[in-house]
């Protein structure tokens, strides 16, 4: 089964095993408009491929931790369009969630996603215990504080903000996890792989920041142009497009070069690399510094 197949039927089956009649209609139409369809997975993608680089010898915990993962992003996305953070409008070309569904229903499709995350990772039956845990913290602090997605969003209601800080929180806190749980559910050392997620966080929000000043919202599929709007840290607002796009190959080479010995290291470098020419808009699409 390829990625792709594989993630989308896991995140099916997980939104069936809480969606009974029993349930709100309004709490389930919202919750699978929030999932379906999805936008990139690459959060699931790069938790998949570090299980694979590791030999991936239980493809029921690697499959539940990249659900999780993904489920977790969906849910921050839900949160961080309502009118109290970014107010947007738009989401994967469709209406925000809270503009679909109003206010109350986005607050708790959020809610109920994030718990969710962690009610999938224990249908990876077989794990060991200790394997769960170290899935449980992984996602847990993703999530919370101090370094996590709350975090990151808290930092917007600070007067003083850390460009790099605040980035790691509300972006690379979860790539880190997706990295870092790849790694624990095929029984790697989790820490050797965070770096990885760290670095490809950081890129990947200075290219959507980059994207947020120079496409539109029509190629996006969401409100364009938030940063300056509400006045957030923007890596190419803060150091200029030519600065954005240096410290985006900077944070790319040290991804890659991270990438510890393991048997699929090599397909992944070549994965990795890949991926990250496509995060840019064709029009600022150029070769990368780091060589497959
Ligand atoms: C958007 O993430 C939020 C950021 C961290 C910039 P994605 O661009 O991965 O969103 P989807 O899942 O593909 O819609
Ligand atoms: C979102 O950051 C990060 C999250 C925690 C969801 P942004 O506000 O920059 O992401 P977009 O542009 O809305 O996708
Ligand atoms: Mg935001
Ligand atoms: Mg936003």
């Amino acid at each position: 089964m390829d990625t792709h197949t594989r993630i989308e039927r896991a995140l099916v089956s997980a939104l069936e095993g809480v969606s009974q009649q029993d349930c709100p209609g309004g709490l389930r139409a919202a919750v699978h408009y929030a999932v379906f369809p999805g936008g990139a997975r690459i959060r699931p993608r790069l938790c998949l491929q570090v299980a694979r680089a590791c030999g991936d010898p239980d493809p029921a915990a690697s499959t539940a931790a990249a659900v999780g993962i993904e489920l977790l992003h969906c849910a921050s996305l839900v949160h961080d369009d309502l009118p109290c953070f970014d107010n947007a409008s738009l989401r994967r070309g469709k209406a925000s969630v809270h503009r679909a569904f109003g206010e109350p229903l986005a607050v708790l499709t959020g809610d109920a996603l994030i718990v969710l995350a962690f009610d999938v990772l224990t249908d990876a039956a077989d794990i060991s215990p200790r394997r769960l845990r170290t899935l449980i913290k992984t996602l847990a602090r993703a999530t919370g504080m101090p370094g996590g997605i709350v975090a990151g969003q808290a930092w917007e209601c600070e007067s003083q903000i850390d460009l790099s800080r605040y980035q790691r929180a509300k972006t690379g806190a979860l790539f880190a996890a997706a990295t870092a749980a790849g790694a624990a559910a095929a029984g790697a050392e989790p820490s050797q792989w965070t770096l990885l997620g760290e670095s490809l966080g950081e890129a990947f929000q200075v290219a959507d920041d980059i994207r947020d000043v120079a496409d539109t919202s029509a190629q996006m599929g969401k409100d364009a142009a938030q940063d300056a709007t509400l006045g957030r840290p923007n890596a190419a607002l803060q150091l200029g497009l030519d600065g954005a796009l240096n410290r985006l190959d900077d944070l790319i080479s040290a991804a890659v070069e991270s990438i510890p010995t393991c048997v699929g290291g090599r397909q992944l470098r070549k994965q990795i690399i890949s991926e990250a020419a496509r995060l840019l808009p064709p029009s600022l699409a150029r070769p990368m510094r780091v060589v497959a």
